[in-house]
C-alpha cells in the first residue's frame, strides 16, 4: 500500500463514496485504464447484493439496483471460491438477460475485473472494476489492483465493525443486568427494512446516494441504543408510564447519543463512521415536525430526513406489533394512523406516502420477520 493511499484512507474523509473517488485517483496513477471502480454490498440477513458506492469516470453510474446473490451464478462460484474473476471482452462473454448485464453492455465497457471481498469467513461484498479497453486486467493490473481492494475492505469494515460493536455493546450491557434482549431483535430487522423501503423510495426524488440508503438501514437498528440506560420496571411496565416514568422513558434519546460518542470514540471510529448520520438518527427519532416532539422540540427542516425516516419506519413496527400496554393493530389501520399523523403535520408525509405506495412490500416484511412469541414486549 503506498503511503499516500494510507494517509488517505485513515485521514477524515466525509463519505466512503469520496474515499473510494480518492482511491480511484490512485488507481489511476498507476493503471490508467480503469475507468469505473465499484462496490456492492453483500446482506446474508436477505441474501440480496445491493449498489453501495462507485466511482465513475467514463459511463453512467448504476444506483440503486440489488439482487439476490443466488441469482447471479458466476458471483455466487466467487463467493464460495474467493476467487477472483477476468473478463477480457465483455460483448463477446455477457449476455444482457439482467438489468445489471444491459446496463454493463450499454456503457461500452469492454473487459472487467471482479474481487469479492471477505472479512473473515463473511462475504461483505465484491469490487467490480471495469475499463473501456479490451483486456486490461493483465496480471500485472490484477496484482495491483488487489491492493487496493483490502484498502476499500478496511474502509468499508471499519463502518460494518462500528455498528456492530455498538450493537453487541448494547446487548450485552442488557443481558449483563437481566439476561435478556433490550428489543427483540425481530422489531429491529422490521424497522430497519421498513426504513430502507422508505428512503430507496424517495432516493431519486431527493438525490440520495446508495451510500446513505446502505447506512440508514445499517444505522436505523441503533435508534433506541439508550433504552439499556432505562430500568426495566419502566421499559417493561404494563400499562402507561406515569409523569415521572415517562421523564426516564423520554432519557433514552440522550443517553443514546452519550452511548453512541462514547464507543466511537472507544474505538477510534469517530473519524472512520459517518457518525454524523448515525447520531442523527438516534437523537432525532422522536422529534415531530409540529414540534411536539422531544427531547428538543425540533420542528420542520430542524430534524434531519435520516431521522424522519427511521421515525415513521420505527413508528409504524411500533403500531403493528403488540406492546405491553397494547395488541398488535392490523395493518389498514396502521397505515390509516400514519396518514392521520401525516394530515395533522406531525410526521413527515413524502415517507408515510413511500409506504402507502408500497403496501404489499410493507406487509411481506411484517409477515415475514414476526416477533417470537415468548419475547417480552417493550414500552415505545
Ligand atoms: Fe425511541
Ligand atoms: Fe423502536
Amino acid at each position: 500500500m503506498s503511503s499516500n493511499a494510507h494517509s488517505m484512507l485513515m485521514n477524515r474523509v466525509e463519505s466512503l463514496s469520496e474515499r473510494l473517488a480518492l482511491i480511484h485517483d490512485n488507481i489511476l496513477q498507476r493503471v490508467s485504464l480503469v475507468d469505473r471502480v465499484s462496490c456492492a454490498i453483500y446482506d446474508p440477513a436477505t441474501d440480496l447484493l445491493k449498489t453501495f458506492i462507485n466511482s465513475t469516470r467514463n459511463g453512467n453510474a448504476l444506483n440503486r439496483y440489488q439482487y439476490p446473490l443466488e441469482a447471479s451464478v458466476s458471483l455466487s462460484r466467487l463467493a464460495a471460491s474467493g476467487e477472483c474473476r477476468v473478463i477480457d471482452f465483455i460483448p463477446g462473454s455477457v449476455s444482457p438477460d439482467n438489468p445489471h448485464s444491459v446496463w454493463l453492455l450499454e456503457q461500452g465497457y469492454q473487459s472487467s475485473f471482479t474481487v469479492p471481498l471477505f472479512s473473515g469467513d463473511h462475504l461483505v461484498g465484491f469490487v467490480f472494476f471495469d475499463s473501456l479497453t479490451e483486456a486490461a486486467f493483465t496480471d500485472i493490473v490484477q496484482r495491483d489492483l488487489v491492493l487496493f481492494c483490502n484498502l476499500i475492505l478496511m474502509a468499508i469494515v471499519s463502518e460494518l465493525t462500528a455498528v456492530s460493536c455498538l450493537m453487541t455493546t448494547a446487548q450485552v450491557a442488557r443481558e449483563f443486568v437481566t439476561l435478556r434482549d433490550f428489543e427483540t431483535g425481530a422489531h429491529l430487522t422490521r424497522m430497519a427494512l421498513l426504513a430502507r423501503l422508505i428512503v430507496r423510495d424517495m432516493a431519486q426524488e431527493y438525490n440520495l446516494d446508495d451510500e446513505f440508503v446502505e447506512h440508514l438501514y445499517l444505522f436505523a437498528p441503533l435508534h433506541d441504543i439508550g433504552k439499556i440506560g432505562v430500568p426495566d420496571q419502566i421499559l417493561l411496565k404494563p400499562g402507561k408510564l406515569n409523569d415521572t416514568e415517562w421523564v426516564v422513558m423520554k432519557s433514552h434519546v440522550v443517553k443514546g447519543v452519550d452511548i453512541i460518542r462514547r464507543v466511537l470514540k472507544d474505538y477510534q471510529l469517530s473519524h472512520m463512521v459517518d457518525s454524523r448520520l448515525m447520531i442523527n438518527i438516534v437523537a432525532g427519532h422522536h422529534e415531530r415536525l409540529d414540534g411536539s416532539g422531544y427531547p428538543k422540540g425540533l420542528s420542520g427542516d430542524e430534524i434531519p430526513l435520516e431521522a424522519r425516516i427511521v421515525a415513521v419506519a420505527d413508528m409504524f413496527d411500533a403500531l403493528t406489533s403488540k406492546r405491553p400496554y397494547k395488541e398488535a393493530w392490523p395493518l389498514a389501520d396502521a397505515f390509516d394512523e400514519l396518514r392521520h399523523l401525516a394530515a395533522i403535520g406531525q410526521i413527515d408525509s413524502r415517507c408515510v406516502q413511500a409506504l402507502l405506495d408500497n403496501q404489499e412490500v410493507v406487509a411481506d416484511i411484517i409477515s415475514h420477520y414476526r416477533d417470537p412469541e415468548e419475547q417480552p414486549a417493550l414500552q415505545e
